[in-house]
């Protein structure tokens, strides 16, 4: 109760009682809809653990550089298995400024089903390092069951070094493994999608935006404003901090009330 307070407060604050109260409406509307998908996801799922080997062999033979052939792989394949959380024309415009980097050092937090870490695997370095972390068993996606290990590494290519950290990204314990994996290189890019409270987004960029090197890129997923249902709060942090740098927004449709991302070229 006090948490829903707290909420309302800050949804009340930084959006006016216009947004609040609309919001506040479409509430159990949403919450229908995500049970409608978890349910259609579960189904996939459970074929694909079935099918393992089979999925498996399906995902290394694909190869594609290109970045909408990529992105329409991960969208159709096996109903859905890895089908991005991302709007398309959106995602494949962050994929073509990943793919200009020719990165070599990427790291992602929020692995979840695992569709964004495919087209990073897929476009990166042929000898790149790849790092993504996700909760065991987390909110806002809810992370991965272990079973899915097997299948994310065969995103890789086969130069390519995956590391799936099933950590929290906010613990030092979880920046120390990732500075051990780097050593003494630094990161090309960025991907923030984890925690997208206000606190746990710039957690994360505190955190891990020393890691990244001069010119390289950090891009958030979330920055559009989101309902109020949805615990999204990245827009608020994207403001604060978008004008210390140079930096693109990718947003299809203002008011489209999800996603949206957030690019920063650092100097
Ligand atoms: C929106 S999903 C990521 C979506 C994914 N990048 C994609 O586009 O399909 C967010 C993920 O972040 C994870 N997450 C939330 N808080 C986290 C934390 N503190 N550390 C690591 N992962 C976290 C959740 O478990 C969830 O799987």
């Amino acid at each position: 109760m006090l948490r829903l307070i707290r909420k309302s407060i800050f949804v009340l604050k930084n959006y006016g009682p216009k947004v609040f109260i609309l919001k506040s409406i479409k509430f159990p509307i949403n919450r229908f809809i995500n049970r409608f998908n978890l349910l259609k996801q579960n189904l996939v799922n459970k074929k694909a653990y079935k099918n393992k080997e089979k999925v498996i062999q399906l995902l290394k033979s694909f190869n594609s550089n290109n970045t909408e052939e990529i992105f329409n792989f991960a969208w159709n394949f096996y109903g859905g298995l890895i089908r991005p959380i991302q709007i398309k024309e959106e995602f494949v415009e962050l994929l073509k400024i990943f793919q200009e980097q020719n990165p070599k050092y990427v790291m992602e937090i929020g692995t979840a089903g695992g569709d964004t870490l495919f087209c990073f695997c897929k476009l990166a370095r042929n000898d790149a390092t790849i790092i993504s972390i996700d909760l065991p068993e987390g909110p806002f996606g809810g992370g991965y069951p272990e079973w899915k290990i097997l299948i994310y590494q065969a995103f890789k290519k086969e130069n390519q070094k995956l590391y799936l950290l099933r950590e929290d990204s906010h613990k030092q314990e979880t920046l120390e493994k990732v500075k051990q994996i780097l050593g003494n290189n630094q990161l090309d890019f960025l991907f923030i999608d984890g925690d997208h409270s206000y606190e746990g987004v710039k957690k994360d960029f505190e955190m891990y935006s020393p890691l990244v090197k001069k010119r390289g890129i950090i891009a958030f997923h979330d920055i559009a404003k989101h309902p109020i249902d949805s615990e999204c709060f990245v827009d608020v942090f994207w403001k604060e901090i978008k004008n210390n740098f140079k930096n693109r927004e990718i947003i299809k449709n203002p008011k489209q009330n999800w996603a949206g991302i957030g690019v920063l070229f650092f100097k």
